[in-house]
């Protein structure tokens, strides 16, 4: 017989240490809230879905989230939030899961394995994952008291799932704890352990949100574009490629600063967006952009493709020309480029075509560029 199965999604904190100025449920992760996306991923397997928000919010999460929620006001701690959505729960649920708005990307799958151990006969399943990093225990001066055996450590993660009855009863303590399964714990109730998953990771700074979007990205639309520049060399002007300066070289004489392994990038990156190319978003017409610097461009086009729903999966760039030797420059051209794109993974490579071919047999300097985007 299917079993009543309640979510109760703590959505009330107001993300401190994310600090942005909307409580951290309701940043944006590619097309929807970090709300939205633990609803959609609870949805397929929840009777109903009860969630904690931060007061004074309630109205506008009822509108983002229709009929599909029931929205409570959350409590000063993440236990007080739990506690108001299990004052409201549907007392006939055999099951409930207790959920993060802080994991967004936790997988409908992770909740089903969950449900499928509790439909076994546990009363207590949570996910955890292999702790990688040594951890110590240290006192308040700042000294280690002992190691723990990490092969016995686990990061735990959320949804978290219970027998709603224990779950209830373990949280008339009123004790606070950083999650459930501690308070059943305490009650002395066994606690089932299961495969934890990467991308439920918590979303606590905004570096934590570019890691999720690499989540994201591996199952959204892929685009790839490429861009060509050449510029022929001119007496009297600076070498600048890659983002950086080449002293003592022959430069070129362009609109920009003639960097064409810069402006391949560009290319390349408005190729896959759909977007036009450098000149239709720089050209002479844009006298804004006259001289400007290869790390600017590159900068202004992420904005565009940021703007436009795209994030950066890696680019590669070859440059083609006799002279300058990339040597020993390759890895400061791949942080010039990097930086200058967001810390987008990046690959410089150069060949000489054996001084036949598109730089003319050495008159000038060009880049080719590939670039792979995915839809956010
Ligand atoms: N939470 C909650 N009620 C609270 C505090 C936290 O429902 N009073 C929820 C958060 O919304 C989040 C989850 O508990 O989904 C985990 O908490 P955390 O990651 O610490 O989020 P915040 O408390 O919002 O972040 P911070 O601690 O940085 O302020
Ligand atoms: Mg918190």
């Amino acid at each position: 017989m299917r079993r009543n199965i309640s979510a109760i999604i703590a959505a009330a904190g107001s993300g401190q240490r994310f600090g942005a100025t909307v409580p951290k449920a309701l940043i944006q992760l590619g097309n929807r809230t970090l709300l939205e996306h633990a609803v959609a991923a609870m949805a397929p397997i929840a009777d109903e879905i009860i969630v904690c928000a931060p007061a004074g919010h309630e109205d506008q999460i009822r509108t983002l989230l229709g009929d599909g929620a029931i929205v409570v006001t959350g409590g000063a701690t993440r236990s007080q939030s739990v506690r108001a959505g299990l004052a409201v729960v549907n007392k006939n649920s055999e099951f409930v899961l207790v959920h993060d708005a802080a994991r967004p990307l936790a997988s409908t799958d992770l909740a089903k394995r969950i449900i499928d151990a509790l439909t076994g006969g546990e009363v207590a399943v949570i996910p955890g994952i292999a702790q990688i990093d040594t951890v110590k225990n240290v006192d308040a001066s700042g000294y280690v008291t002992n190691t723990p055996e990490r092969s016995q450590l686990r990061k735990i993660q959320t949804p978290q799932g219970f027998s709603l009855e224990i779950l209830i009863s373990a949280h008339e303590s009123k004790v606070e704890a950083t999650d459930d399964g501690a308070l059943i714990e305490l009650l002395g109730y066994k606690v089932k352990i299961i495969d934890g998953e990467e991308r439920a990771l918590k979303i606590t700074t905004p570096a934590d949100l570019n890691s999720a979007l690499q989540f994201l990205g591996s199952t959204n639309e892929f685009r790839t574009g490429v861009g060509v520049d050449a510029h022929a060399f001119t007496e009297g002007h600076e070498l600048w490629l890659a983002g950086l300066l080449w002293p003592n070289e022959v430069g070129v004489a362009a609109h920009s600063d003639g960097d064409v392994a810069a402006h391949a990038i560009c290319d390349a990156l408005f190729a896959a967006a759909g977007l036009g190319d450098l000149g239709t978003n720089f050209g002479v017409d844009r006298p804004e952009y006259a001289g400007a610097s290869g790390a600017k461009l590159l900068q202004e086009t992420l904005a565009l493709i940021t703007g436009a729903g795209f994030a950066i999966s890696n680019i590669s760039v070859q440059i083609i020309g006799t002279k300058p030797k990339l040597g020993n420059r390759r890895n400061e051209a791949i942080s010039a480029i990097s930086k200058a794109l967001g810390g987008a993974s990046v690959s410089v490579l150069a060949t000489t075509t054996d001084g036949m071919g598109l730089t003319g047999g050495g008159k000038g300097i060009a880049a080719i560029a590939s670039a792979l985007i995915f839809k956010v």
